[in-house]
């Protein structure tokens, strides 16, 4: 049986009572517009008597929000599914429901299948609908079929979702475009996430303002292609993201202010700028180039060449010589050739990135690579990717080690695992590890770096110099890593 036990009435009502509210558990797949999506999901179901948990067993309700971006990570979700269909069953017999859905992504690409392929899943809401969610529930506690909110109304999601946001965190995602307009051959979002779509500069204001108002001090802009950011200014004409920022940067409190993921064709001279002039604007850019091979960046429909890459990179470094630069890349694109690759590495060689993420090429229905001919064989394709993660790395760890002896600001978030250890930002996004340190914990402090390591940095009070005997925890690998950014 597919229908959901739980009545239409239940599911509406806040609460069962005072003492026991619902449970929700939303696992995220995917990127940081995602990880956003889901916190916005869980404020939509809040005032529906939903609490968040943080594990499947035992939720009245849960939401996959999934990712499409590579076949590994679409299939993930089946599987995911499988083991909920069973915890399903298990807590049907018991004679409680649970409401399955699927978010994101995938559901916008493939809502049928899924609904065909795992028949526990009672819902399917693509990632412009999520305001609809109470009203997808009643409908599917009601009764079956009508249970895809799948529309591209980017504008009537951000006006429907609630005012209030929930969570305690010092660090908060924003959300201030969506979609993308460029088609790169190999890439799905331009079909899952719709055109670009920017949201009116008052609305995002109001959104930051009641962030800082939260004790959040530091913000990053999200946008498939944030740096095109085109949204609605006082005077009814189109401001661009350097001119959101800096408004932003007036907001008492909002201390930190960074943006991801920026296109290089839409790196504007005032973005720059505001990079060179503005203290609350980090120094980090997430900047994608996917190959150094100009054969490819044209196959890949990217619409640059690797030279207007160097020549952009030089002037973003001019404007501030410390930034940290990140990119991503993708390895065996189709009709990759060794000297395409070589390309590449030339190009990571002469950049020099602080962190950087890179892909197999995973061929996408639909997408116009996944039909070019001469595919490359994985045996080919997955030795470069080792030897461009290797690199990757090695410039990761200099970063890094570069970074012992300074003395920086850090946003110290959340705690570690250490007795009294605090973890914090680095200004160029690396995590700082500092013993004693927990009571900092929401605060920016000036940090002594005693050194670098791979994946992060180790802190001590200036002034506090000791020799700390432990080692920072190991921190899952954020660079190079065969993973979703
Ligand atoms: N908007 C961003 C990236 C969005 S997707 C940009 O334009 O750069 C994040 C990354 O996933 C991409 O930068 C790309 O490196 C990778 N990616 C996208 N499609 C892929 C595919 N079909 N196979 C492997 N990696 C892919
Ligand atoms: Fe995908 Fe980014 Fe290219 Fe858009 S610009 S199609 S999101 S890789
Ligand atoms: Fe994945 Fe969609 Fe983000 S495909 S990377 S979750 S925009």
């Amino acid at each position: 049986m597919t229908d959901t036990l739980v009545p239409a009435q239940s599911l509406l009502s806040p609460a069962d009572d005072a003492g026991s509210p619902k449970r929700l558990f939303i696992k995220t797949y995917g990127c940081q517009m995602n990880v956003y999506d889901s916190e916005r999901m869980a404020d939509v179901l809040r005032p529906l008597g939903y609490a968040t948990t943080d594990t499947a067993e035992g939720a009245d309700f849960v939401i996959l929000n999934t990712c499409h971006i590579r076949e590994k990570a679409a299939e993930k979700v089946y599987s995911e599914l499988g083991k909920l269909r069973e915890m399903k069953e298990d807590r049907a017999a018991s004679g409680r429901g649970m409401t399955i859905a699927v978010a994101g992504c995938v559901a916008q690409a493939e809502g049928e299948e899924i609904m065909r392929r795992q028949p526990a899943v009672d819902l399917v809401v693509g990632p412009q609908a999520y305001h609809q969610l109470p009203e997808l529930l009643t409908r599917t506690a009601r009764a079956r079929g009508e249970r895809i909110g799948a529309d591209f109304a980017p504008n009537d999601k951000f006006d429907a979702l609630p005012t209030q946001r929930g969570g305690t965190s010092v660090a908060a995602f924003l959300t201030v475009q969506e979609g993308c307009d460029k088609f790169c051959t190999f890439c799905v979002v331009p079909y899952t996430r719709g055109a670009e779509w920017s949201r009116p500069v008052a609305a995002v204001l109001a959104e930051a303002r009641e962030l800082a108002a939260r004790g959040v001090r530091e913000v990053t802009l999200l946008g498939q292609n944030v740096n095109a950011y085109d949204g609605e200014g006082a005077d009814g004409k189109p401001s661009s993201l350097a001119r959101l920022v800096y408004a932003l940067a007036d907001i008492p409190g909002l201390d930190r202010i960074r943006y991801t993921t920026s296109h290089p064709n839409d790196m504007s001279d005032d973005l720059i700028a505001a990079h060179g002039e503005l203290p609350q604007l980090m120094p980090y850019l997430h900047l994608p180039v996917q190959t150094g091979s100009d054969r490819l960046l044209r196959l890949m429909n990217r619409k640059h060449g690797r030279q207007k890459y160097f020549d952009l990179i030089d002037r973003i470094r001019e404007a501030r010589p410390d930034i940290a630069l990140s990119g991503d890349f993708i390895v065996g694109f189709p009709g990759e050739t060794d000297r395409d690759f070589e390309d590449t590495m030339d190009l990571v060689r002469r950049v020099r990135y602080a962190s950087a993420f890179s892909f197999l090429y995973s061929p996408r229905p639909g997408t116009p690579a996944a039909t070019m001919g001469a595919q490359v064989p994985d045996a080919v394709a997955r030795p470069r990717l080792h030897a461009l993660q290797a690199l990757l790395l090695e410039q990761q760890a200099a970063f890094n080690a570069a970074q012992g002896g300074k003395t920086f600001e850090v946003l110290f978030e959340k705690k570690g695992r250490e007795r009294r250890q605090a973890i914090g930002r680095s200004p160029y996004l690396q995590s700082v590890h500092m013993e004693d340190a927990d009571h900092l914990i929401g605060q920016i402090v000036p940090v002594f770096i005693a050194s670098g390591e791979q994946n992060s940095l180790t802190g001590q009070l200036p002034g506090h110099h000791h020799q700390s005997g432990s080692r920072p925890q190991a921190e899952s690998r954020r660079a190079a890593s065969d993973r979703t950014p």
